[in-house]
């Protein structure tokens, strides 16, 4: 490039026309993916470290998928939050064809069968440990779990899910899932495998969200990613691209971004990120005390998950973004 004067590099930010003409990364409302908690009450519910977030009777879902589809959200992720009396240590709820997240999975196909559905695959909403994975001898099996895993795909499936998102982080769950769905027919089934998912303390305020706190006995440090390494990251991608995964994700989002570059320039995937409640928590709390100003930081956070690579991102600012934008 050549020196000063020739290169002025402020040229091209010298006024507004000239920073849009060469703009090289955009946020829409089609890149983003809203998470929704569901509780059985008949009430919206606050969620003390989310402010603005809640969990939502079933009787409030039409209205809110039918306001995602209208602010251009493709699509919603869901999360029940399961009454601590129908937990177990199998995590059989999870199998119930018409536990909370499946009439959720249904409500809301048949008020807005325009928008996308997507829902985990994963015990911790469904155990007694607070384990995605069911623990045999004080381990997670990952063997036993993939039966479970299964089991809880399929009837989610059947509940209308379009997305499948398995985030136990179990070893050989895509490929298990993928075969399952296969033979049963349903060959279309999307998968977003949550790939690169890290044991990470960004968690925390959704584990309260679901109630899986307070069930938590230890940590997922045999099952989730040490936050340390980058190269395992690529591996699991590898490995979940070639058990049949269509999309893939890394998680959490903002620290975390250097894997999301990496997975975008070494595959040919959509690749997601989910910028985590914990991240929310600390940008509405840093907001509420006036020491940021919350809008602008919401908008460059996942500008620059965009910029990274990513081709959506799943946010609990969603609505408030895709109100901003439209
Ligand atoms: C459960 C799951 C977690 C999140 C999404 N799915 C928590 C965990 O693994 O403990 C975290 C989402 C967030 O923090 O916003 N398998």
């Amino acid at each position: 490039m050549p020196k000063f004067p020739n290169t002025r590099m402020r040229r091209t930010r010298s006024s507004p026309w000239v920073r849009n003409l060469v703009r090289q990364t955009q946020l829409t409302p089609h890149d983003l993916i809203w998470p929704i908690f569901v509780h059985e009450g008949d009430e919206a519910e606050d969620i003390p470290a989310m402010p603005g977030v809640q969990r939502l009777p079933l009787g409030q879902l039409a209205a809110t998928a039918k306001r995602a589809h209208s602010l251009g959200i493709p699509a919603i992720a869901l999360f029940p939050n399961t009454p601590a009396n129908k937990k177990d240590s199998q995590g059989t709820e999870a199998t119930n064809p018409d536990n909370l997240v499946c009439r959720a999975i249904a409500t809301i196909k048949s008020a807005c069968p325009e928008l996308g559905v997507m829902a985990d695959v994963a015990l911790d909403p469904f155990t007694n440990t607070g384990h995605d994975g069911i623990v045999v001898n004080g381990k997670i099996d990952n063997d036993i779990t993939l039966e479970q895993l299964v089991a809880q795909a399929l009837v989610q499936t059947g509940a209308g899910c379009d997305i499948l998102a398995p985030s136990d982080m179990m070893d050989g769950r895509i490929g298990r899932i993928r075969h399952a769905l296969e033979q049963a027919g349903h060959v279309d089934m999307l998968l977003m495998a949550y790939s690169a998912k890290y044991a990470s303390s960004f968690y925390g305020p959704f584990r309260d969200a679901v109630g899986s706190s307070g069930a938590l006995h230890g940590d997922k440090k045999t099952y989730q990613m040490d936050p340390a390494n980058s190269d395992e990251a690529l591996a699991e991608i590898a490995l979940d691209i070639d058990e049949g995964a269509d999309m893939v994700m890394v998680k959490p989002g903002m620290a975390y971004l250097d894997i999301v570059q990496r997975v975008k320039q070494q595959f040919v995937i959509p690749t997601f990120a989910y910028q985590v409640s914990g991240e929310y928590a600390m940008i509405q709390a840093a907001a509420a005390n006036g020491w940021l100003d919350g809008d602008a930081v919401m908008l460059e956070s996942l500008l620059a998950f965009k910029r990274a690579g990513c081709d959506g991102v799943l946010s609990y600012f969603a609505p408030r973004v895709a109100e901003i934008l439209g």
